[in-house]
C-alpha cells in the first residue's frame, strides 16, 4: 500500500483550472506518452495521462526511462500549439522550468538545468523531459505535441537501479501523502502559465540561470559524432550558442543533438 496515492481527484484539488483538464490517471502504462501519440488527432488540447508506473517509459534517442510504481511521476500533456516546428525546443524549455520551479518549492533544494531536457539537483536527475509532435507539413508547425515529463519524486525502496544509481535523485527525501499529486498540479498550473505565453518566454530567464553549460566545455554528440565545443550562450528561443575549436560557431536546436559535460 502506498501512502501517497496519485489520483485524478487529489490532483484536482490543487488546480488552478481543473475544468481545462482532461486527467486520466492509471496504475500502469507501457508509456503515457505513446499512449497520448495515439489518441492525440481526436483528443482536445490539455489531455493529460498521467501513470503510476510505465512498462516501456521512454527517454531521448530511445533511451528507456526507469519507471518503477510508487515513486514516479510519468505524465504526457496533450497540446495543439501555434508554433514553428523547429521552435519545439521552446515547449521542453517551459516544462523544464515549471519541474524545476515546482521542485524547489516541495523539495527545498535548488536546482539546475542540463540543456535541453534534464532538470538537476546536486548535479544529479532528477526529471527527464520528451517532447515529441506530428508536424503539418503545409505550414510547418505542430498538429500536435506531446510533452512528456518523467519526476522521480521518491527513491524507490530498493533504491534507484544499478544504471542509474550514480545520476539519479529524488524530489522528496520522505514519503508523505498528497506529495505526487500537488506536486503533479502545481507542475501543470506552471506549465500553463508558461505555454498561455509561450511567445513572450517568461520563462527564458529561469531556464537560463538554472543552466551549468554555459562558458564551460562540452561536446557536442551530432548523428553519433563528438565535437568538442564552448558553450557561450542561450539564445531567446533557447537554443545552444557552441563556439567549436577551429573558431566555428553554431546555434543548436535540441532536435538530435545532445551535449556532454565535461
Ligand atoms: C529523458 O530523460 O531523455 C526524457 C525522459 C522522459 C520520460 C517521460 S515519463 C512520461 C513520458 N512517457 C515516456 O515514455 N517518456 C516520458
Amino acid at each position: 500500500m502506498c501512502i501517497d496515492t496519485i489520483t485524478k481527484s487529489g490532483i484536482e484539488k490543487y488546480l488552478n483550472n481543473s475544468e481545462k483538464f482532461n486527467i486520466t490517471v492509471l496504475k500502469s502504462v507501457d508509456s503515457t506518452n505513446a499512449m497520448l501519440k495515439k489518441m492525440a488527432v481526436v483528443s482536445p488540447e490539455y489531455t493529460v495521462i498521467i501513470a503510476d508506473s510505465q512498462s516501456q517509459g521512454r527517454g531521448r534517442f530511445t533511451r528507456k526511462f526507469h519507471s518503477p510504481k510508487n515513486c514516479g511521476i510519468y505524465m504526457s500533456i496533450l497540446l495543439k500549439p501555434t508554433l514553428k516546428a523547429e521552435s519545439s525546443v521552446l515547449l521542453t524549455a517551459a516544462a523544464a522550468v515549471a519541474v524545476s520551479l515546482v521542485a524547489e518549492k516541495f523539495g527545498g533544494k535548488k536546482t539546475h538545468i542540463k540543456w535541453v531536457n534534464d532538470v538537476l539537483i546536486d548535479n544529479k536527475k532528477i526529471c527527464g523531459i520528451l517532447t515529441e509532435g506530428s508536424i503539418n507539413i503545409t505550414n510547418g508547425g505542430f498538429n500536435w505535441a506531446v510533452v512528456g515529463i518523467g519526476i522521480n519524486a521518491y527513491e524507490p525502496e530498493n533504491g534507484f537501479s544499478r544504471d542509474i544509481a550514480e545520476i539519479a535523485a529524488p524530489v522528496f527525501d520522505t514519503k508523505a501523502p498528497e506529495n505526487r499529486n500537488r506536486l503533479i498540479a502545481e507542475v501543470l498550473n506552471s506549465f500553463c502559465d508558461f505555454y498561455k505565453n509561450l511567445k513572450d518566454k517568461t520563462f527564458y530567464n529561469e531556464y537560463k540561470s538554472r543552466m551549468l553549460t554555459i562558458g564551460k566545455p562540452v561536446t557536442v554528440i551530432k548523428n553519433d559524432v563528438e565535437k568538442e565545443a564552448v558553450c557561450l550562450d542561450l539564445d531567446q528561443n533557447c537554443r545552444l550558442l557552441v563556439e567549436y575549436k577551429d573558431g566555428e560557431k553554431e546555434y543548436l536546436s535540441s532536435g538530435e543533438i545532445s551535449i556532454k559535460h565535461i
